[in-house]
């Protein structure tokens, strides 16, 4: 099979096409003809060593994906060749072999039927994004409060694919929702996936602007995806009790970080994992995902879909910030 091979920590740019040999199934497994895959700025840092998980090499990079299951290994008993089906956040692309290939094995447990109504492409994109939105939206022992309080979430990197995720799930649970995002284009999109406000993270009026925009309420919770010098601004934004779920730190590290400003409000930090879902939890948290979803009518957001051969040019949007998720079509089919 052609696949995208990375044998080195060199970064995306010494990702090279080459030949392996077609993958068989284990115990519990099955092999899909990948149609598409979805990339992830962890894959980047993966291919560049700032990744806990350092495959043997060659590795193909490549989380998320859709594909139609080829072959079964004897012992799997729910799917059969031929069924299309998506893959839940796993060891693929981590510590096995990726969906930037035109098969990939995945364990049975972490696939999944395609919503209807959904395309293989919004597929494709959704579960990694959605799956550590939720969690990133439900860590904490209380839930976000329901009407008529109306709890606010801010979310920024909004228009990316864990912050679009938490935006059409904010919008689920009916809170208020501000999103941030560097792009006055993207504004008009955010809004219509649910944003009720949209900031940008460098006006040097935004702590003001969005407590005005709030008030007399303040931040219940942030979901944050950049760190950086706005991580502080973050912090200074939240009323009593207001909890921050860091997900990532596309922005890079936080200067000068006070740890006196948790204080007197109790404002409390948790990071995320999505990596912590087992196969059972991560079944059960797509299902109510899917329903949410189609509760509001929303399905999850496509920005661009490259070729196979194009997979660096598909590197470099995601890089620049999407406004959904990058695809990467694999192989030509009807699904
Ligand atoms: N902890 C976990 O389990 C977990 C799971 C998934 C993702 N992550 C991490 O979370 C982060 C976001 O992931 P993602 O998939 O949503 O990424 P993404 O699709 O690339 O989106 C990130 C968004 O952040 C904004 N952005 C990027 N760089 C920025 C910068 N330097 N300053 C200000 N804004 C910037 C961009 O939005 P605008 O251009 O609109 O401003 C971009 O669309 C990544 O670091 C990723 O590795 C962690």
């Amino acid at each position: 099979m052609r696949a995208w091979l990375m044998d080195s920590y060199a970064g995306i740019d010494a990702l090279k096409m080459g030949e392996v040999a077609d993958p068989k199934p284990g115990p519990g497994e099955v092999v899909l003809g990948v149609r598409f895959a979805a990339l992830n700025p962890a894959d980047a840092f993966l291919a560049q060593a700032l990744y806990p998980a350092k495959p043997p090499l060659p590795h193909i990079l490549g989380r998320d994906g859709v594909g139609v299951v080829l072959e079964a290994h004897p012992s799997v008993t729910n799917l059969r060749a031929g069924d299309a089906v998506g893959i839940l956040r796993g060891d693929v692309g981590v510590e096995k072999w990726g969906t930037l290939a035109e098969q990939v094995v995945v364990s049975a447990d972490r696939l999944v039927p395609i919503p209807r109504g959904w395309s293989a492409e919004e597929m494709a994109g959704a579960p990694l994004v959605f799956l550590t939105a939720w969690q990133a939206l439900t860590q904490w022992t209380e839930p976000p409060a329901p009407p008529p309080v109306r709890s606010v979430l801010l979310v920024t990197g909004a228009s990316g694919g864990v912050g679009v995720a938490s935006v059409l799930l904010g919008r689920s649970m009916d809170l208020v929702v501000v999103a941030l995002s560097r792009s006055a284009d993207k504004a008009a999109t955010l809004k219509e996936l649910g944003a009720d406000f949209v900031f940008d993270p460098g006006d040097p009026h935004l702590r003001q602007r969005a407590n005005a925009a709030i008030a007399p309420s303040k931040v219940d919770l942030v979901i944050d995806s950049l760190g950086g010098a706005l991580f502080n601004q973050l912090v200074s934004m939240l009323g009593y009790g207001g909890r921050i779920s860091v997900v990532g730190r596309s922005a890079g590290v936080v200067p000068d970080f006070n740890t006196a400003t948790l204080l007197f409000r109790r404002i409390r930090i948790g990071g995320i994992a999505a990596s912590d879902y087992t196969p059972e939890a991560a079944q059960a948290v797509w299902t109510e995902i899917v329903g949410r979803l189609a509760a509001i009518k929303k399905r999850p957001v496509v920005d661009s879909i490259f070729s196979f051969d194009d997979v660096k040019a598909a590197f470099a949007r995601l890089h620049e910030g999407p406004m959904g998720k990058v695809i990467v079509r694999i192989q030509r089919s009807e699904i």
